[in-house]
C-alpha cells in the first residue's frame, strides 16, 4: 500500500492543469454499452476507478483501450453478457451505472448491489423506481439486482429523494429511457454538469434528449445509438481541490483547463472566505494571500456547493479566523475526515450533519489515515498547510479519483512524496514525536501583514 509523505509549510506558485472529470467519464464509459459501434472518448482521466470500470466492461464484451494519443477507444465484441460481478462492483460503486445501459440496450441486467460505503448510506431505490416505471421487472436475488424488459415504454418519472435528486440514478434512468418506446419525462432530475455531459454524449450517439442541466428531462425513444466521438468535461472537483490547495497555503496559483461556470458556488464561497479569484477564460487565478475568515457552507445538489468539496473546505476553514459551520445535506454522514483533521490540530467537532470548526488552528504534521476519496484530499491539503511532516496512509482512496495529484502539487512547489507504507519511510519527527523538530520556516498561516481583500 502507498502513502504520501508531505512536508508542509511551503508556499505554492505556478500553474497546473485539471484532468478530465471522473464522475462524467464513468457513466459515459458505462453508457458505451448501449451504443452500437465504436466510440472514441477524449480527456478520460487515468484513474483506478476508470480502470476498474474498463475491467467490468471487458466482462460485458466491451473492450476499452487507450490509443497512442491517450484517447479511449471502445469496441464491442458481442452483446449477450449482462452480469456485473460483485468482485468488481464492490471496488467501485459507480459499477451500478451499467444497470441502465444494459437494461436499455440488452433487455437484461444483473448487477451486483455495491454494499456499504464510508460516506454513509447509499441506497439505489430511486434508480429502481425509475427503471420500474419504464416497464422493467426488477428483483433482488443473491445480492444482485436483476432487471428485465422485452421493451421499455416512456413514462413520467419523479426522481426526488430525501436528500435531493440522484446523479447516478438520473444517468441510469436517462440512458435506459433512450430506448423506451415513446416519451419519457424525468422530474427532479439531477442537474450536475456530469449528467449534462452524459446527455451530450448520448445525443452525439443519436439520442433525443432535451432539458439537460434542468430538473426536467424529456427523452424521445430511439431504436439504436451509433458510435461517436466525445470529449469529457474537466473535473470541477479536482479544480476546486487545487484552488483550496492555493488558499490553504496562502499562495497564488493558476488552475487551467477548467470550466468556471461549473464552479460558481465554489468560487463565490472561496471569495466570501477571503480568497481572491479571477476568471481568465478557462483558467482561474487564485490568490490566498489575504486573511481568511470563517463561513457557513452547505453542501446541496448542483448548482449549490458540492458535497465532494465539503471535506476540503473543512480543512481550509480550520485555518481561517472564527467559527465556521460546514453542513452536508447530500451525504449527512460524510464526516470521517474530522477525527483525522483533529489529529493535525484542527479544532472541529461534528453536530449531526454539520462540522463546527473553530479557527484559526495552527496545523501540525501528523500520521493520518484516509477513509475515502475526498477525505484523503482534505488530509493532503491539511498536510500542505501543517508545520512539519505528515504521512497520509491508504492513498489508494485518493488514486480512485485524482490523476497524479502528487505530481501536480509538486509542480506547484509542494513537497509531497509517494512511498510504500513501511516503517523505514516514516519521518523521524513522526516516529518519535519528542525528537526536536527540524527548524521550520515561519508559518504562513499566521503572517501578520496580510489583509483581507474585497470579494
Ligand atoms: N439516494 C437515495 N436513493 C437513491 C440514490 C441516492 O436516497 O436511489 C440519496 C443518497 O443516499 C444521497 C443522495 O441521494 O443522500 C445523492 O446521491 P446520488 O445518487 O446523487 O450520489 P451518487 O450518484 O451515488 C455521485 C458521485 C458522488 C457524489 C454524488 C453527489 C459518481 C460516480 N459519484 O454519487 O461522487 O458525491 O453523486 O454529487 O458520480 C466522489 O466523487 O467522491 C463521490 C462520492
Amino acid at each position: 500500500m502507498d502513502m504520501f509523505v508531505i512536508r508542509g509549510g511551503r508556499r505554492l506558485a505556478g500553474a497546473v492543469a485539471v484532468s478530465g472529470s471522473k464522475n462524467a467519464a464513468l457513466p459515459i464509459l458505462a453508457a458505451t454499452l448501449a451504443v452500437d459501434g465504436s466510440c472514441l472518448l477524449h480527456n478520460v482521466p487515468d484513474l483506478a476507478d476508470i480502470r476498474t470500470l474498463a475491467e467490468l466492461l471487458g466482462t460485458l464484451q466491451v473492450e476499452v483501450r487507450r490509443t497512442r494519443t491517450g484517447a479511449m477507444q471502445i469496441v464491442h465484441h458481442g452483446d449477450s453478457a449482462c452480469v456485473a460481478d460483485y468482485e468488481l462492483v464492490r471496488k467501485m460503486r459507480a459499477g451500478i451505472s451499467v444497470l441502465g445501459p444494459l437494461l436499455g440496450r440488452r433487455g437484461r441486467a444483473c448487477v451486483s448491489l455495491p454494499g456499504g460505503c464510508n460516506i454513509g448510506h447509499r441506497p439505489i431505490d430511486l434508480h429502481l423506481k425509475g427503471l420500474a416505471a419504464l416497464g422493467a421487472e426488477i428483483r433482488i436475488e443473491r445480492g444482485y439486482v436483476i432487471a428485465e424488459a422485452d421493451r421499455l415504454h416512456g413514462a413520467d418519472i419523479y426522481l426526488g429523494g430525501p436528500c435531493g435528486s440522484t446523479v447516478t440514478g438520473t444517468c441510469n434512468v436517462m440512458t435506459a429511457a433512450v430506448f423506451a418506446e415513446g416519451t419519457t419525462t424525468i422530474e427532479a432530475a439531477a442537474c450536475e454538469p456530469e449528467v449534462v455531459d452524459l446527455g451530450q454524449f448520448l445525443i452525439s450517439a443519436g439520442a433525443r434528449i432535451s432539458g439537460l442541466g434542468t430538473p426536467t428531462l424529456r427523452i424521445e425513444g430511439v431504436d439504436r445509438l451509433s458510435g461517436c466521438e466525445h470529449t469529457v468535461i474537466p473535473d470541477r472537483i479536482e479544480a476546486a481541490t487545487l484552488m483550496i490547495a492555493g488558499a490553504i497555503t496562502r499562495s497564488s496559483v493558476e488552475i487551467t483547463h477548467v470550466e468556471p461556470a461549473q464552479l460558481t458556488a465554489v468560487i463565490e464561497k472561496l471569495r466570501e472566505i477571503g480568497v481572491g479569484i479571477e476568471c481568465r477564460g478557462d483558467a482561474l487565478a487564485v490568490d490566498g494571500s489575504g486573511s481568511l475568515t470563517a463561513a457557513e457552507c452547505i453542501a446541496l445538489p448542483h448548482p449549490a456547493l458540492p458535497t465532494d468539496i465539503q471535506a476540503q473546505l473543512t480543512a481550509l476553514l480550520s485555518t481561517a479566523e472564527g467559527i465556521s459551520i460546514v453542513t452536508d445535506k447530500v451525504f449527512p454522514d460524510r464526516f470521517m475526515h474530522i477525527a483525522e483533521l483533529a489529529r493535525m490540530g484542527a479544532r472541529v467537532r461534528r453536530e449531526g450533519a454539520s462540522a463546527i470548526i473553530s479557527g484559526p488552528a495552527r496545523l501540525s504534521g501528523a500520521a493520518v489515515m484516509a477513509s475515502d476519496l475526498r477525505a484523503s484530499a482534505a488530509l493532503v491539503l491539511a498536510g500542505l498547510a501543517a508545520d512539519g511532516p505528515s504521512i497520509v496512509r491508504r492513498i489508494y482512496h485518493l488514486d480512485r479519483g485524482y490523476e497524479s495529484l502528487e505530481t501536480k502539487l509538486r509542480s506547484l512547489g509542494a513537497d509531497v512524496q509517494r512511498t510504500r507504507d513501511h516503517a523505514d519511510h516514516i519521518p523521524l519527527e513522526l516516529a518519535d514525536p519528542l525528537t526536536p523538530a527540524r527548524p521550520a520556516a515561519p508559518h504562513f498561516a499566521t503572517h501578520p501583514s496580510r489583509k483581507k481583500r474585497p470579494a
